[in-house]
């Protein structure tokens, strides 16, 4: 939730954002901000101001060095001005002058680890394990597929927090592994525009257990094969 850090009567900040990743190690800062005869705009990151508008030249400046690489923005200055006109509208409404200062926490992507409570064995019941840490913020939301058909039945449990500030969660699915069935779990978070998955192959866990050579081997073979099938089932249906 917001946090109020400051209040000034000198200035109007239309925005000043900060964010923090979870482990505290980075920070980023956003200042728009306005006087009635003074404008800011600011981009910091780690205690360092990488970026701010001159109005007087008319153009961003980056401070650091060349070689540190800033980032530069297009389009960076012409918004530096949209915000500073709408700041002075807000200036003329806003009767008493103050810096709103909001406080968050960068979104981190979480982890993700797929395993079985016990050793598998064909037609015993076990369960399936999703393990998807050093996320933020919490929540996330697990779903699982069997042979790519969605399955109930899952349960999760709430996110618990990590050391660092990040938080971890566990998604069960009691399973009876069968040959040739394939499980996946689907991992939605903020941070993520789409699941990250992980697969969870039978086969694979029961009958692969030589060295991971070999596994790796079987495998390929298994994957060509499947590529091979494909390519003739397209070939069937652009004949007919
Ligand atoms: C295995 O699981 C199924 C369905 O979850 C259940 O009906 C069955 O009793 C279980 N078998 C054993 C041996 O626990
Ligand atoms: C989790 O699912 C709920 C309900 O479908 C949805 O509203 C929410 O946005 C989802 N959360 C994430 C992080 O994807």
């Amino acid at each position: 939730s917001p946090t109020i850090m400051f209040y000034s009567p000198l200035l109007l900040f239309l925005s000043c954002v900060l964010c923090v990743s979870a482990d505290g190690q980075h920070s980023d800062i956003k200042i728009a901000g306005c006087s009635d005869s003074y404008g800011e705009e600011m981009y910091g990151l780690d205690g360092e101001e990488k970026a701010y508008a001159d109005f007087n030249k008319q153009e961003m400046i980056y401070p650091l060095p060349p070689f540190v690489d800033p980032m530069t923005v297009p389009g960076a200055y012409e918004q530096a001005v949209a915000n500073q006109q709408s700041c002075q509208q807000n200036l003329k409404i806003v009767p008493e002058a103050l810096i709103l200062c909001l406080m968050c926490l960068c979104t981190v992507a979480p982890s993700v680890m797929i395993y079985t409570r016990d050793e598998v064995e064909f037609g015993e019941n076990n369960t399936l394990i999703c393990h998807v840490t050093g996320f933020y913020p919490a929540p996330v939301n697990v779903s699982w597929t069997k042979n790519e058909q969605k399955v109930t039945g899952s349960s999760i449990n709430t996110p618990y927090p990590n050391k660092d500030g990040s938080f971890r969660q566990t998604s069960r699915l009691d399973f009876t592994p069968q040959l040739g069935d394939i499980y996946r779990c689907a991992v939605e978070h903020l941070s993520l525009t789409e699941p990250l998955t992980k697969i969870y192959d039978v086969e694979v866990h029961v009958l692969c257990v030589g060295p991971s050579v070999f596994c790796g081997v079987g495998l390929t073979l298994g994957l060509v094969g499947v590529a091979a099938g494909t390519f003739f089932l397209v070939k069937g249906n652009e004949c007919s």
